[in-house]
């Protein structure tokens, strides 16, 4: 496991993520002072839909929302290796 991940968004911002105190993409970047779509933050509503353009991440709770392939949902997930998102 990486000391830490890297977290792409837009092509301009540029977090860090620490796999030992696993916090949802939404967290990572509303923590960076980005202002994420979201409703639920709890895997329903769809709101917090990103598209993932590089890198994998894992769901903490399993989103019942619909996910088309390529996009993950922010509130529920977090990157398991350095990502790249569109929001
Ligand atoms: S905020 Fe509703 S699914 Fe993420």
């Amino acid at each position: 496991m990486a000391d830490t991940y890297k977290v792409t968004v837009n092509g301009q911002h540029h977090l860090t993520v620490d796999p030992s105190q696993p916090t949802t993409l939404l967290e990572v970047m509303e923590e960076a002072g980005l202002e994420p779509h979201y409703h639920c933050r709890d895997g329903f509503c769809g709101a917090c839909r990103v598209q993932l353009v590089k890198g994998e991440v894992s769901y903490i709770t399993d989103p019942l929302a619909f996910i088309r392939p390529g996009d993950c949902l922010a509130c529920c997930c977090t990157p398991i290796s350095d990502i790249e998102i569109q929001q």
